[in-house]
Parts: C-alpha cells; structure tokens; sequence
C-alpha cells in the first residue's frame, strides 16, 4: 500500500527536497527514503512521542525532524520540491488550511502528495468511522486541493487486499503552478463569532462528552466484527488448503 500511495508523489531523484508532514514513527518516511537522500527530507510531526520513534530507525539516519503543526509550518514559502502527508489528515482540524501551507511551502512546479482515508459508502460504516475522526469524500479532497490553488490534481485509490470497494483510502496529488502562498484566503472569525463560540463552551464539552462515550461504544463494536472476519478468514482459508 505504501508503495502505490507513494507513486504518485513522484519521488524519482535522491536530490528532491521532501517536507514530510505527520511523520510520526517514520513509516512513511522510510519509503520517502527509498529513493530520496534523508538528508533532504524534512520530517514534521506534532508529537515528540511519536517522533522519538523516528529517530530510532536506521533506515532514515540523516533525516531533518520538526515539531510542529500543519496547518501552520515552520519553513519559509516555496522552499521545497516535494511535499508527503501519510495517514494525518484525518487529525487535522482545519485541513483546507494545511493543505494551503503544503501549498506555501513548496516551489513552483513541486507537487504534493496526501494520503489519507475516505468516508465508507455503507452509511452505518461511515457514521461509526466519523465519531472517531475525519473520513472526508472524494470530492472534499479534491475541493480543498483545488481551492488551495493546485492544478493538475489527480488521485489513485489504496486498500489493503482484503478490503473489495475503492472507498477506503486515497493518496492525492496536485502540481504548483507557480510560486508564493496559496490563493485561498483563511476566513477571519467575527468578534461577535468568537463571543458565541466562548458561550456554547458549556456546550462544546457536552457535546464532547457524548462524542466520548458514542466513540467508546463504536470501538466496542469493532471488537466482535474484527473478531468475526478474523475467524471467517481463517475458516475459509482452512478450507481452501484443504481442498
Ligand atoms: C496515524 S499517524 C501516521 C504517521 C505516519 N505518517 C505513517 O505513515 O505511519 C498520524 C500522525 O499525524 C500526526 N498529526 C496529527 N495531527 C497533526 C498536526 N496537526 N500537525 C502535525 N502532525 C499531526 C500525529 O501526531 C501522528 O504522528
């Protein structure tokens, strides 16, 4: 899976500079790695947890690590060949406006790459998936690249092999065409807008609450169902050895 997401990204010269954006142990930045010298990759990661695991793996020596935040990066504009999100996105809060920095920061010409997951056709499926985080559609993809100012965007679908339909993953990619900051212009919040958000905080934690304990209840679900395939996987699995 890895290897399909990251075709896309074009990362065919060990001289390319490749800002990574959600790093965390360094899964993906081992593919990057591949066939880009780590010395020109620049990983990013919010969490210094995850990151301390990066820094262990041998494969990625040399490699540049940043605490940070995506959707506000510490490199200056147009700075970069490459940009790669493996599996963030999906905890971004804001990903229109991360997806305008990966914008920022790479050079005219330089493409960016995100992968991530998509919303599950089977509605059950996608209410239980979007209690736990973001699972945006095709088309929100290609909306926020779009908007962000990217050309030339196009898309390849990823899933494991036991998974049928082409709606679990997708890694984007879209081109620059030319240098500076994204079009795409944050919204400034009203100060009558950010009184009412301060209001309906009593609100927002009740709202979290029950997020809390729907998110607990849905994982609980997911128990007996892995449990389930795992088991109908092997039997028929069994079954077919044996015949
Ligand atoms: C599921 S991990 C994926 C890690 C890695 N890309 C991989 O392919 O294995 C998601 C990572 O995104 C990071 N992350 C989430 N939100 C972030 C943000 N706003 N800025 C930077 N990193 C973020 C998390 O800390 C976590 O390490």
């Amino acid at each position: 899976m890895r290897n399909i997401a990251l075709k896309v990204a074009q990362l065919d010269r060990p001289d390319l500079s490749v800002a990574e954006v959600g790093a965390g142990t360094g899964f993906t930045t081992e593919g990057i790695c591949k066939s880009v010298d780590p010395k020109n990759v620049h990983a990013l990661d919010q969490s210094d947890f995850q990151q301390a695991k990066a820094k262990k793996r041998k494969s990625i020596e040399g490699c540049h690590f940043y605490l940070g935040d995506a959707e506000s990066l510490p490199w200056e504009t147009d700075r970069f060949d490459r940009y790669v999100s493996a599996g963030s996105i999906e905890y971004w809060p804001d990903p229109q406006r991360a997806i305008a920095e990966a914008y920022r920061v790479i050079k005219a010409g330089g493409t960016a790459t995100i992968i991530g997951p998509l919303k599950p056709k089977n509605s059950l499926a996608a209410f239980i998936a979007e209690v736990f985080m973001l699972f945006p559609t095709l088309d929100e993809y290609v909306n926020w690249y779009k908007t962000a100012g990217f050309v030339d965007v196009q898309y390849v679908f990823v899933r494991p092999p036991w998974v049928r339909k082409d709606d679990y993953a997708v890694s984007i990619v879209g081109r620059k065409p030319a240098g500076g900051a994204s079009p795409w212009v944050a919204p400034s919040v009203a100060p009558e807008e950010s009184l009412k958000a301060k209001s309906s905080s009593q609100q927002s934690k009740l709202l979290f609450l029950t997020r809390l304990c729907v998110g607990a209840i849905a994982g609980g679900i997911f128990i007996p169902i892995a449990l389930m395939t795992t088991a109908t996987l092997k039997v028929k699995s069994l079954f077919a050895d044996a015949s």
